[in-house]
């Protein structure tokens, strides 16, 4: 979407994995969907340099509002008992700390939680987004009816109208089954979801990277400043993934410049997953600003499973580098010792090169079509270097 936001794949917080539909605050005061969390996490954000990294929207998701819309106005209402102050007054905190907020709606008769939905309001809903000070919206897709993609169109064209910058995440290519144009996406939304819910664990994420691997609905192309495919959230520092499937969760999304939204207690967070998502240069490589799309250029089967996969993708840098990450996914617990030339890798200079190593900062190589280079992979993680090409 041409708006001016999302040149580089957004990144940030969402409430819904870590803390999905939790509205009981009288038994789970702390971990409740309420004010409370999102000024909990934004002060956390600010002082352990998520901002600073470049996660800078703290998003609500489903589960905010109250169950009926204000009788007289149609307008949707914020939980009066979590949402004392108004929405109002949580954008205007989470500005002050230098953040944006986001909220969530869908494009149907309810939300998948039996909240109120837009499909009849879209552009009270829009109005009212804005004047709370909201910079972002994921739509969601449950109850909608089969005039769905308009209804997202008409939603963009009315936050459009509002004057008020607003980030615009959709989820309809996964309800219609990837039965959209994704070129048409592109130009409606600066973000959508095209793959199943991502919950914590290894055979979810191993699902969607396969998704991604095999391009369904032929949606990897769609990608570039503006317009991002949304693999979901990361599940780094919940409780579901080994420190390797963190890892490769994170390179994955890295590779494919897919939004960054982390969903975990940020009050909690053990020092692995913070330093993970605080990684510069996957962080580095996630944003690289010509967003080039990636591409799953080989995969090899251990046979007698044919689902025991040791898979390589390819993204090209704008410095002239490519990123390379080589995905030991099965979960046969297999090492896999993967030997293979530049040429193999997808690298189609016809000199050497050096890899660096991105989490360790090793240097190996120099690597040709005589000199392949060769790396052993534990099983459910990656391996991921940048590679120079030599003069
Ligand atoms: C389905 C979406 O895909 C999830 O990310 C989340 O927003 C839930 N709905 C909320 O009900």
């Amino acid at each position: 979407l041409d708006n001016g936001l999302a040149i580089q794949p957004p990144m940030g917080w969402m409430a819904w994995e870590r803390f999905r539909c939790n509205i009981n605050c009288t038994e789970d005061p702390d971990n409740c969907i309420s004010e409370k969390l999102i000024v909990q996490m934004c002060d956390k954000m600010v002082a352990g340099g998520f901002r600073d990294a470049g996660y800078t929207y703290i998003t609500l998701d489903d589960c905010w509002a109250e169950k009926r819309r204000d009788p007289l106005t149609g307008k949707l209402v914020p939980d009066r008992t979590r949402f004392p102050r108004g929405m109002k007054a949580l954008a205007d905190y989470v500005h002050r700390q230098g953040m944006k907020l986001g909220i969530y709606s869908d494009m149907g008769t309810k939300t998948c939680k039996e909240y109120p939905g837009s499909e009849f309001y879209i552009q009270t809903d829009a109005q009212t987004f804005a004047d709370w000070g909201v910079d972002m919206l994921k739509l969601d897709c449950c109850y909608g009816g089969s005039g769905m993609e308009i209804g997202y169109e008409t939603m963009g064209f009315f936050l459009n109208k509002t004057g008020r910058p607003v980030l615009y995440s959709c989820s309809y290519p996964v309800c219609l089954g990837g039965h959209v144009i994704y070129e048409r996406v592109a130009k409606t939304c600066n973000m959508w979801r095209n793959a199943i819910d991502l919950t914590d664990s290894w055979d979810r994420v191993y699902k969607v990277i396969r998704i991604y691997g095999d391009n369904i609905g032929n949606f990897s192309a769609a990608a570039g400043p503006g317009h991002w495919n949304d693999a979901d959230q990361l599940m780094v520092g919940d409780f579901g993934l080994s420190n390797g499937q963190q890892t490769a969760q994170i390179v994955m999304w890295a590779m494919w410049s897919a939004p960054l939204f982390m969903s975990v207690d940020l009050r909690n967070i053990g020092v692995f997953a913070e330093e993970l998502l605080l990684n510069k240069d996957i962080i580095a490589i996630n944003q690289d600003w010509a967003g080039s799309p990636s591409y799953r250029v080989w995969q090899d089967k251990r046979l007698p499973v044919t689902t025991d996969i040791i898979e390589g993708w390819i993204k090209r840098l704008s410095d002239g580098t490519t990123a390379i990450a080589i995905l030991n996914g099965s979960n046969y617990g297999e090492p896999a010792t993967v030997v293979k030339t530049p040429r193999q890798l997808g690298l189609l200079g016809n000199t050497s090169y050096i890899f660096r190593n991105v989490l360790t900062s090793e240097k190996s190589g120099p690597f040709n079509d005589t000199v392949p280079m060769k790396v052993r992979i534990p099983a459910t993680s990656v391996y991921f270097v940048v590679a120079t090409e030599l003069e």
